[in-house]
């Protein structure tokens, strides 16, 4: 039995003083914005020119990155690298479109990562909120889109998201998107009635999976396309919102080792739940996969299992439809356990620890 009650609205807003849910109420305005901010960029790079595009950035400045390689996968002409580390790969050159993205602007990585594009003449654009990242690229002469401030990076999606769509949109590298954003706008319009605080667990989907979670240890599996993304984005929002351990993995790659894994410790198996997201645009291959995977061979394992459908008709729309739920229930789980979902202390830890280090 969990000691929150998450229709109590006062338990609520008391776990929540930096008002993340707050901040996930407004992410189909956070979209719309980001779609006016692209709205007068018009070409800020030079597309005849792009071979391969990186996008380089960590953590929640990573996931937009992540989101618009599994999107793109069966759109764009050049292939999409996601980097996250402080060097690029040895084939970044002046044929590389190097997106740096850091929603503070200060990550050590991201600004090393940003150095070596600059060394090897790739084509740069920054999106940011400020910090070093902004000043250095203004500086150096690239493109800059600044995002608004004042949000936790990983409650920036949409900021961190949209530009980058956008930006390969207006060059030609994607199709047009807009019916798709508005289509997704409109969705996740509808599902935060739903989702939100106020609307109680027996109609709340992101409660009851908070609720499935508390004292489990969440396994999320993606399948590679649209879902592969999402399912890391409920992991990394399970560890930094609910402050839990959890883990992704992705069909078919886990039909060939982790599906082995779930006899014993029997005592720890109990505490696993496995959330599976699912989408219309899985390969039909991997939905059979993931039907018989869970109806047959792991029917007997001692861990829970629950199914989630994306909703919505397109690709992008489906992919934010299962990221609000992991959004929102990440949050929630917060809440049962008595925390606050807004704030990293780990993770400021370790940056002001390395600021220490030369
Ligand atoms: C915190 C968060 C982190 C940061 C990461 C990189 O909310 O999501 O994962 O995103 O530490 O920092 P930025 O995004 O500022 O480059």
């Amino acid at each position: 039995m969990e000691p929150f009650d998450l229709d109590d609205d006062t338990l609520l807003a008391a776990h929540d003083p930096s008002e993340m849910f707050g901040a996930l109420y407004g992410l189909p305005e956070q979209l719309e914005e980001a779609v006016r901010l692209m709205k007068h960029t018009g070409a800020i790079f030079d597309a005849s020119l792009v071979q391969t595009i990186v996008i380089t950035g960590l953590g929640g400045s990573a996931v937009g990155g992540d989101m618009l390689r599994t999107y793109a996968g069966d759109k764009c002409p050049v292939p999409i690298l996601v980097n996250r580390s402080y060097t690029l790969p040895s084939y970044v050159g002046k044929d590389t479109l190097v997106i740096a993205v850091s929603y503070s602007g200060n990550t050590e990585e991201t600004l090393s990562a940003y150095a070596d594009a600059k060394a090897r003449g790739a084509q740069i654009v920054a999106i940011t909120a400020g910090g070093h990242l902004k000043k250095q690229a203004w500086r150096d002469g690239h493109p800059v889109i600044t995002v608004p401030g004042g949000l936790q990076p990983r409650a920036a999606a949409g900021y961190l998201f949209i530009p980058q769509l956008i930006l390969l949109q207006q060059a030609g590298l994607l199709p047009n998107a807009t019916a798709e954003i508005e289509e997704t706008l409109r969705l996740l319009r509808e599902m935060r009635k739903l989702l939100a605080p106020q609307a109680q667990t027996e109609q709340n989907l992101a409660k009851q999976i908070a609720r499935k979670l508390y004292g489990k240890i969440p396994l999320i599996h993606g399948a590679a396309g649209l879902t592969e993304a999402i399912a890391y984005r409920w992991k990394t929002q399970l560890n930094e919102n609910a402050q839990t351990p959890a883990f992704a993995h992705c069909y078919p790659e886990l039909n060939h080792n982790e599906i082995v894994g779930f006899d014993v410790p029997q005592e720890l198996i109990e505490k696993l739940e496995i959330i599976t997201l699912t989408c219309s645009r899985h390969h039909s291959r991997v939905q059979k996969r993931i039907e018989i995977t869970g109806g047959e061979v792991l029917a007997d394992a001692a861990c829970g299992q629950t199914e989630l459908k994306a909703l919505g008709e397109s690709d992008l729309a489906q992919m934010f439809s299962l990221l609000y739920v992991g959004d929102y229930a990440s949050s929630y789980l917060a809440v049962l356990y008595g925390l606050d979902p807004t704030p990293v202390e780990k993770i400021e830890l370790l940056k002001q620890r390395l600021t220490d280090v030369p």
